[in-house]
């Protein structure tokens, strides 16, 4: 059966291991440096089994070298934020460890799908796909998702209807400045700009915005991880059984809207290439204006960390490698 390994035996990382496990549909390996953590919390999970029925093989190491072969993996580990603190003052600390594990995972999982969680996860999925030399479309970052699914959940809530006919779009940088879309959501088919005010649109779109931090805020120690994790779920999901679900996830442009150097979230075919389309909505001049300058941002903390060197670019205006 094809594994998850994932690396980061936190919050994140644990749930994950949990969702997917859920789904029975691949073995989960999850890894943590710390000794014993990842195979404790991985024993508890597989001692549910008898009654959540799971047949899939559930493990935990504290060896990366375990991962070899991996199918997807889920790069969860590193600092998290505590209150007051923005995503981009974890730049530093993480990215040193992106670029201790992007090489090793390019060496031992060189045909997986690689989802960086890791915030600031624009930067870090950049970063990643620079230093691990792995085409943009299998290195995917857990941005625009997290962000759809929550503006999903408000909607819902907001108009009483079942989320799952439900769909929002977010894209851009996994931070304050995230572009919601309004006019791309929709509720069975009929655009959200028929169905809610223009000033209930916008408090959802900034419940949606600060939504990362207001459970910083309230949990203290912690940040977000069950709605994380179920979003990288379903990511593994569509990659290991094919479904070409279109998620909006962090990714290296590649001439999308005339922009290289930065990875952010835009719409994408998820199969088991990982992207194997980027899809580039129509924007106003005032969403393009935001994008551009989000990822201006985010080449910036890119080029000016040492391993980077300079960021891959390329002259394709979109498309997918
Ligand atoms: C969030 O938005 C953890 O950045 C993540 O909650």
């Amino acid at each position: 059966m094809a594994q998850v390994s994932i690396i980061g035996g936190g919050n994140v990382g644990a749930n994950t291991a949990f969702f997917i496990a859920e789904k029975a549909v691949t073995d989960v390996l999850l890894v943590d440096i710390q000794a014993g953590l990842s195979r404790g919390k991985m024993l508890d999970i597989m001692e549910a089994a008898p009654i959540r029925r799971y047949r899939n093989l559930l493990s935990g190491s504290d060896s990366l070298g375990d991962i070899k072969g991996s199918e997807f993996v889920v790069v969860a580990a590193g600092a998290i934020r505590s209150p007051g603190m923005r995503r981009e003052d974890l730049f530093t600390v993480n990215a040193a460890l992106i670029r201790s594990l992007a090489p090793e995972i390019a060496r031992l999982a060189p045909d997986s799908i690689v989802v960086i969680a890791t915030e600031p996860v624009d930067s870090l999925t950049a970063l990643f796909t620079r230093v691990s030399g792995m085409p943009r479309s299998r290195v995917l970052g857990l941005g625009g998702i997290l962000d759809s699914t929550r503006l999903r959940a408000l909607i819902s809530r907001e108009l009483n209807v079942s989320m799952e006919i439900v769909t929002a779009m977010v894209i851009g940088r996994h931070s304050d400045d995230m572009v919601c879309l309004p006019r791309y959501c929709s509720i069975a088919g009929v655009p959200l700009t028929q169905l809610l005010p223009a000033n209930r649109i916008t408090a959802l779109v900034e419940e949606t915005r600060t939504a990362g931090d207001l459970v910083v805020e309230l949990a203290k120690r912690s940040s977000a991880y069950y709605a994380p994790s179920a979003a990288i779920a379903e990511l593994a999901d569509s990659v290991h059984m094919n479904l070409n679900r279109v998620f909006s996830v962090s990714l290296l442009l590649e001439g999308e809207y005339g922009l290289t150097d930065a990875a952010l979230s835009l719409p994408a075919v998820i199969g088991s290439r990982g992207a194997s389309r980027v899809l580039t909505p129509e924007l106003t001049p005032q969403e393009l204006a935001v994008l551009q300058e989000s990822a201006r941002k985010v080449a910036a903390a890119v080029k000016g960390d040492p391993a980077a060197g300079s960021v891959r670019t390329s002259g394709s205006r979109g498309g997918t490698k």
